[in-house]
């Protein structure tokens, strides 16, 4: 309802009002402001916020680990980084990948770390020296209180070797990979939740073997089984991929599938910023067509489920994990050009991201970014200092104040319009309720560089609400961007106000990303 009135607004704007307006160069509308408005309405959840898609994601892949999460030197944990990963606060963080799991072997990764063998890392270069491995991982996720999110190897592993490792993180018993685990220093079991079955297994050139759905579908029950009998309680994240990918999967594993996944990596043509939200646009479509898919294709119930798996089927309705989301620019520095430095109009681009996860919270109950530090992340580090990039800024700002339920918010605003492209709303907004704190957030996203937006806020749903609070994230220009060749410098600027009236419309700066904070009631 919110998309449809939205887009039918932009049409009706574009075609008439703003027709003589609208030059062909890149955006559409070039004064200094603009009006729009949001209707908020409180009696309208689309769905609860769940915590997890504010997660994260490392993988053994140039710097994201070694020289990222630990020194390359020692091996230990850089506090630096880790102060910062805080920050981020991810209820849960996916690990060891990615496309790297199709090698990796998590015997590797446990014991004395003496003992460990060092690997060449076939599918990302270099070398891999195991001495972060699956209990320093959790060490790490203690360290951060985030849940562990395990992907198992589909390709050169084996249903059994997964099964293993399930034992060895989540066995109470006194069979051998619980004892190894004892013996290697855990006394209690990591209760390890989420298991992702395979990382986009239809990747044609990627050691995978499986690469068509079938063949997936068929492995995927093996390892799901094994995996299962060991732990019943598991999550499973089944791999996913296209349309026709996800019928198939989804129609032969939907009883086993806690979630399915969906990779999201963002780009933007060259010197054409608004190119980042055009395509942003495009994932929401994405993202509703998955949903009706899974909607056709798998019950909220799973009935019939034969007594003889000797594990239950899944409990609820299959999820949508985006457990791998980002932008992913194609000039970058580091193992094949991964490690790229985010403009602010990147930042845009993240909180106009977690709109749409917000927006669409009914499925999308799991997102993981990808990845944490130096490769396509956040944070960048050298081998003595880290920084935050811009894009660190609305993660760490969403995950504090956006929470509780997802509101529809209804926004009707200018055009941004590009050559070329579909025409897409200056302001984007999510907004949420927080019943525990009684509280209410607004987000507005101006993605336009030179234009303020005058916005009238409309709440629905008789209840009163007082603003209290006003968060705003600006920057020194829509390009600029931090740099650890100038590690102090910081371009975000980050404004918190108290806000005593409540006043008629709230302006809000070009390029900005605001949360409105209200008390409800
Ligand atoms: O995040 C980098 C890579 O992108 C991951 O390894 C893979 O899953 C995806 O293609």
């Amino acid at each position: 309802m919110y998309k449809d009135s939205r887009r039918s607004f932009l049409r009706q704007t574009s075609q008439v009002a703003l027709a003589s307006l609208l030059p062909t160069s890149l955006w559409a509308f070039s004064g200094k402001s603009s009006k729009a408005s949001v209707h908020v309405n409180l009696n309208q959840s689309i769905g609860t916020i769940e915590p997890e898609i504010y997660g994260q994601f490392i993988e053994y892949l140039g710097r994201s680990i070694t020289d990222g999460i630990v020194n390359a030197k020692t091996n230990q944990v850089r506090n630096d980084v880790l102060a910062k990963v805080k920050r981020l606060a991810p209820p849960v963080l996916r690990f060891p990948g990615g496309t790297v799991t199709k090698i990796y072997h998590w015997q590797d990764g446990i014991g004395p770390k003496a003992n460990r063998p060092v690997r060449p890392n076939l599918i990302w270069g270099g070398e891999e020296n195991n001495q972060f491995g699956t209990n320093e991982f959790i060490q790490y996720c203690r360290q951060l209180k985030t849940d562990p999110f395990l992907v198992v190897n589909m390709n050169t592993g084996t249903p059994e070797e997964a099964s293993n490792w399930v034992e060895y993180c989540n066995g109470k018993g006194k069979t051998s990979f619980a004892e190894l685990r004892r013996k290697h220093g855990f006394a209690n079991a990591h209760g390890v939740k989420y298991w992702g079955l395979g990382n986009e297994e239809n990747a044609g050139p990627d050691t995978g073997r499986l690469q068509n759905p079938a063949a997936y579908a068929e492995m995927a029950w093996q390892f799901a089984k094994l995996m299962k009998l060991q732990d019943p309680t598991l999550s499973l994240i089944i791999a996913g991929h296209d349309e026709k990918w996800n019928e198939i999967v989804l129609k032969e594993l939907h009883p086993i599938a806690d979630y399915i996944s969906m990779h999201l990596y963002a780009s933007s043509k060259k010197g054409q910023p608004a190119t980042l939200f055009t395509q942003l646009a495009g994932f929401e479509k994405q993202i509703e067509q998955t949903h009706q898919q899974i909607k056709r294709l798998a019950p909220e119930k799973v009935e019939k489920f034969d007594r003889w798996y000797r594990f239950p089927p899944r409990a609820k309705g299959v999820k949508l994990a985006i457990d791998e989301w980002g932008i992913w620019e194609s000039e970058g520095k580091g193992t094949y050009n991964l490690e790229v430095t985010y403009q602010w109009f990147h930042a845009l681009g993240v909180a106009s991201f977690l709109n749409i996860f917000q927006r669409q919270a009914e499925i999308v109950t799991m997102a993981t970014w990808a990845q944490t530090v130096n490769v396509l992340a956040p944070i960048l580090s050298n081998d003595h200092e880290s920084i935050c990039q811009t894009v660190f800024y609305p993660l760490e700002l969403y995950r504090q104040y956006c929470k509780g339920v997802s509101l529809t918010a209804e926004v009707k605003s200018e055009a941004l319009r590009q050559s070329g492209g579909e025409d897409l709303p200056m302001l984007d907004s999510s907004a949420s309720f927080d019943e525990k704190t009684g509280l209410a957030t607004l987000a507005l996203v101006n993605r336009h560089p030179e234009t303020a937006i005058e916005t009238t806020i409309v709440w629905e749903g008789n209840t009163k609400l007082n603003l209290f609070e006003r968060h705003e994230l600006t920057a020194t220009g829509f390009t600029a961007y931090n740099t650890l060749d100038d590690p102090k410098k910081d371009v975000v600027h980050y404004q918190k106000t108290a806000v005593t009236n409540n006043p008629p419309t709230i302006t809000v700066p070009p390029a900005s990303i605001t949360l409105l904070r209200y008390k409800v009631g």
